[in-house]
Parts: C-alpha cells; sequence; structure tokens
C-alpha cells in the first residue's frame, strides 16, 4: 500500500482550501476502523465529483474491507447518497449542489482517500448517479453498490442485452436469482426482468412477498430441503444464475438446477466457490465471478493480489451509469426496503459491528449524516 501522505500530496479540490480537513472512519490496522476527524480533503481528479454526504448503508463487503481486504489509513464504505461541492475537468454529467448517490471503493489500498463513510468523498462520475426528487437521500444510498454489481453481472459478465422497453416480457432466457431477498437479489430481479428473462428466485419463506413484488416468475423455499427438486419439476430451462449468496452450499444447489445442457452460473460472491465446478465440470456449465469495484476501471489491489485496470469495463460502467440512473428516476427499478437511523459515523461504526453477528434479512440497514 502507498503510505497515505502519498494519496494526499497533489492538488487539492478546485476552491478548497488545502487546510481544510473531513471526518472519515478509516482502517487503522486489520480487524479495526475509527472515527478520525482532520483527514485530508480529497484531491481533485479529472473524472471525479467530490460531495457532502447525507446517507450511507452499510454491506458486509464494509468489515471485509476491515478484517481483510483494505489497507490501513484507507476510509471504509461503498454506499452513499449526498450533494456536490466539486466537479473534476472531465466530468459532464454533473454540477455542485446536484443530489446524487454512488459507489465508492472503500478500504481501497492503491487509493485511500476514496471511501463512503465521511462527511465528505470522491466519487468517479461513472458510478455516480442523480438522486430522483421522490427518493430520500436514505433510500438512495442503498443503490449504489447493487446496480453497479448486477449491471456487472447481468451486462457485463453474462452479457444480456440492456433492459429495453423493446423487449417482450418472458421472451428472453431462463434465470435464476439464488437469494433474491438481499439487496443484490431485489434488484437483479427486475433487471433481468426489464431484459426480457423469465426469473426464477429462491429465498426464505418470510421474504417470498417482497422478491414476489419485486417481479419473479416463480419462488421457491430454499429452506426446504427438495427446494432445488421443485426448481426442476417447473423446467430444466434454467440457463443463467446470479448467486447472490455464493458459498459452497448456494453454489451446490445452483450446479443442479442449471440446465443439463449447459449455461452461465456467477456468483457475486468472491471467491467463486469450487463445488460448482466440481459438481458440473463441462465446459458448457460456466463459472464467474467479479469485483464491482472493476467497474471503475482502475487497478486496485487486495493483500497477496492484484487486479489490472480493466479500462473497457470501465467504459461500460459510464454507459451503465447512465441507464442505471433512468432506471431508477423512472421508477422500473424500485430501491430495496431500508431500515433508517440516525447517528452518522458514530452510528456507521455500531452497525458494522452489530451486522458481524445479526446480519440484516431482507433491507438495508441505512444511517443518516446527521448525529
Ligand atoms: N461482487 C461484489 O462486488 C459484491 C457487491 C455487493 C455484494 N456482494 C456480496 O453479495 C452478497 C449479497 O450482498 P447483499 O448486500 O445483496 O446482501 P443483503 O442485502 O445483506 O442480503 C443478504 C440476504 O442473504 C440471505 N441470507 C442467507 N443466509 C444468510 C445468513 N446466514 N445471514 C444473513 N442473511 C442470509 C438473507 O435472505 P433470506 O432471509 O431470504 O434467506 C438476506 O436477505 C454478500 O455476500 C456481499 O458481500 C458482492
Amino acid at each position: 500500500m502507498p503510505p497515505l501522505s502519498s494519496a494526499v500530496q497533489a492538488s487539492p479540490a478546485k476552491n478548497m482550501s488545502t487546510a481544510q480537513k473531513r471526518t472519515a472512519i478509516r482502517i487503522v490496522s486489520s480487524g479495526i476502523a475509527e472515527i478520525q476527524s482532520k483527514v485530508t480533503f480529497p484531491r481533485s481528479r479529472s473524472d471525479y465529483i467530490i460531495a457532502e454526504t447525507k446517507a450511507f448503508a452499510l454491506n458486509a463487503a464494509d468489515n471485509h474491507q476491515i478484517d481483510v481486504l483494505g489497507g490501513s489509513g484507507s476510509i471504509v464504505g461503498c454506499d452513499w447518497s449526498g450533494v456536490v461541492l466539486e466537479v473534476g475537468e472531465n466530468v459532464t454529467e454533473f454540477k455542485p449542489g446536484d443530489y446524487v448517490y454512488g459507489l465508492c471503493h472503500g478500504g481501497n489500498s492503491v487509493e485511500p482517500e476514496d471511501g463512503a463513510f465521511a462527511d465528505i468523498v470522491t466519487s468517479k462520475e461513472s458510478l455516480t448517479m442523480h438522486k430522483p426528487e421522490f427518493l430520500s437521500f436514505q433510500e438512495a444510498a442503498s443503490l449504489g453498490v447493487g446496480l453497479a454489481t448486477i449491471g456487472q453481472a447481468l451486462y457485463w459478465v453474462l452479457n444480456l442485452p440492456l433492459p429495453s422497453p423493446e423487449i417482450p416480457v418472458n421472451s428472453g432466457p431462463t434465470l435464476l436469482v439464488y437469494g433474491s431477498s438481499s439487496l443484490t437479489g431485489t434488484i437483479a430481479i427486475q433487471l433481468a426482468k426489464l431484459s426480457g428473462c423469465r426469473v426464477f428466485a429462491t429465498c426464505s419463506a418470510h421474504n417470498k412477498e417482497l422478491v414476489k413484488s419485486r417481479g419473479s416468475d416463480e419462488w421457491f423455499d430454499y429452506g426446504l430441503p427438495d427446494c432445488y427438486e421443485r426448481v426442476n419439476e417447473i423446467g430444466s430451462s434454467i440457463t443463467y444464475i446470479v448467486d447472490c449468496i455464493g458459498s459452497e452450499e448456494s453454489s451446490i444447489f445452483c450446479s443442479k438446477v442449471l440446465a443439463p445442457t449447459g449455461g452461465h452460473y456467477h456468483s457475486i460472491k468472491a471467491p467463486l466457490p469450487k463445488s460448482f465446478k466440481a459438481s458440473r465440470p463441462e465446459k458448457t456449465a460456466v463459472a464467474t465471478t467479479a469485483f464491482a469495484y472493476s467497474m471503475a476501471g482502475e487497478r486496485f489491489e487486495f493483500p497477496g493480489m492484484k487486479f489490472a485496470a480493466d479500462v473497457a469495463q470501465g467504459q461500460f460502467a459510464k454507459k451503465w451509469r447512465g441507464i442505471a440512473e433512468d432506471l431508477v428516476a423512472s421508477r422500473k427499478i424500485q430501491p430495496h426496503p431500508v431500515l433508517t437511523r440516525n447517528g452518522g459515523l458514530h452510528g456507521v461504526l455500531d452497525g458494522l459491528n452489530e451486522i458481524r453477528s445479526r446480519a440484516p434479512r431482507g433491507h438495508k440497514i441505512v444511517y443518516s449524516r446527521d448525529p
């Protein structure tokens, strides 16, 4: 990881005093993060905006950043919403004063200033979207990670047709969303429907209504021991799977319901569970995983792993940004249920500890920046 000083030596944001400081949750060492004031202001980058935050959503990934993946000194957090303060010289879609939400790469050891859990954040234009008036900042804060992750999964990795009103309903392939009551799952159902897929969904019985409300054609309770047999009874035509749980158990299930002729299994949880290919070794059964962080089109690192910049994916993200923004603004994508709390960054730290032992099911926890 570069020393923190190397990340803050470049020019500060236009019109911002070099003396201006911000408050942020930063990783101190593996497993420990704390609120620090007097954190250096983000530097001005040509395709980034700088914004004042209004709300933050929690993700399991935030704790993973703190415990394993993040660099010490880096700011934690991915999901946020707020108001634009400054835009970089190549930014065309935003101006100061715009209400926005987006995805930041928290715990980024290459760019330690990039995390979302701060009063002031810096966010790549291609991963930032305008907040429609009808959504609260709290609802909007829950959307950035999900839209990027599922946009990447369905359209970059699985190569499905982009959402269009011209695609007839159910004219496309059958796609299973495993763990469909997750935030990523409810977004996956809605996007896959807009891409013409027939959508099967699995989750726990208590989240059935949520999943059905998002448009799944068939729903299955994965708590039942014969669930995969029930799926196969409906038809063995599933050629695409988005696994939002990504465990060995979920991948075994998915290996049993992917069509006998093959198809594409994508786990949004990395690393890719080994069980899928152990069960479906044939070449026609493709298995992939990906990190939403790659959508920035920039290089990043985890301990022992380096990821080169995927410039083509970064270009795709620019296009996806506008499509996703429009789908949300036209109410074609409904946000996940959110449980909102006040408490600011102190609340976020408490919430991160809470979800270590009691993960939310069927909703996202969101904190307003106000205490
Ligand atoms: N590739 C990426 O860059 C990327 C991006 C975002 C998320 N992810 C990963 O994708 C997964 C889903 O993320 P998310 O934010 O969409 O999830 P989420 O909204 O927090 O939902 C998790 C869902 O998983 C189900 N679940 C099954 N076993 C569970 C357990 N032991 N504890 C809690 N929930 C359990 C629950 O549904 P039921 O109650 O219906 O069973 C719950 O609704 C996470 O592992 C996350 O780290 C990866």
